[in-house]
């Protein structure tokens, strides 16, 4: 795992911006994993913008949403399909056939699951997933407890996880308990992946995640065993790394006159 530490949330959303150019700029119809939440709106800011001025292409592009709220209907404004849609979709030129997202209304949950896999598979695999992380662990929905081989399917979200996202809802009841989401099998088979995290708020899960042995109680965990697997920090949410100097002096090799054969590969 190749864990970066910036001076600031901008920064971490500008380094993961040029990531995503970097797998276009040699894949132009590459599939990318998106993930919603406050972490990637800087990153989404970001794309737009490059997007805008730059010129970075998503004509070809493909996109496999981690998760969506069961009960939620499309153009329901908490739902992943209108965040997606207001923070990116609305400003590049992704096709819209080639946008996915989980319903979170199928009337067969679990052949819709598989579906969702099939089309996974189908247009190739995902060449770069786009992960945050929840403040206990998580990555997409997968709560404690998770199967580190699990595939897409229905999960109950953690008390803690409900809590957090109230926030976005007038009310906490209305935060639904349900979602779809990706399993974390599904989403180590991504060819790369990137994780994004910022605040004091989730130094705890990147510490456990990064430094902690891998387990189910906290599914980032799982990045361990991924061989192209990069996590992109600010200083806050590094503040708990026990590790932090050497993760620093090994970005700073990177810089040096060996720095670009390292390669990406972990
Ligand atoms: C959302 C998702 C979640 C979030 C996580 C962090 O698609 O998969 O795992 O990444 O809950 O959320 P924020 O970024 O809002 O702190």
């Amino acid at each position: 795992m190749e864990v970066v530490i910036l001076a600031s949330y901008d920064e971490v959303s500008r380094a993961a911006a040029r990531e995503v150019a970097r797998v276009l700029s040699t894949k132009p119809n590459a599939v990318l994993g998106l993930a919603t939440g406050s972490t990637p709106l800087g990153l989404y800011r970001e794309l737009v913008r490059m997007h805008r001025d730059e010129g970075l292409d998503f004509s070809q592009v493909t996109t496999f949403n981690l998760d969506e709220y069961v009960g939620l209907p499309p153009n329901h404004p908490q739902s992943y399909h209108v965040f997606m849609h207001e923070h990116l979709f609305q400003h590049v030129n992704v096709a819209a056939q080639n946008i996915f997202i989980p319903s979170g209304a199928p009337a067969n949950i679990s052949a819709y699951c598989a579906w969702y896999e099939r089309q996974i598979q189908e247009r190739g695999g995902i060449d770069l997933q786009i992960l945050g992380i929840g403040a206990d662990g998580h990555v997409a929905f997968n709560e404690p407890g998770s199967s580190l081989a699990s595939r897409t399917r229905i999960k109950t979200l953690a008390r803690q996880t409900i809590e957090d996202n109230a926030r976005f809802f007038e009310r906490r009841e209305d935060v639904p308990a349900y979602a779809i989401t990706m399993g974390v099998g599904t989403i180590l088979e991504a060819r790369e992946l990137l994780l994004c995290a910022n605040g004091r708020n989730k130094a705890r899960a990147v510490a456990l995640a990064i430094e902690g042995p891998v387990t189910a109680m906290v599914t980032a965990s799982a990045l361990q065993m991924h061989r192209q697997a990069k996590v992109l920090l600010d200083q806050e949410a590094a503040g708990e790394l026990k590790m932090r100097e050497h993760f620093d002096w090994i970005e700073e090799c990177r810089a040096g006159a060996l720095g670009a054969q390292l390669g990406t590969e972990q």
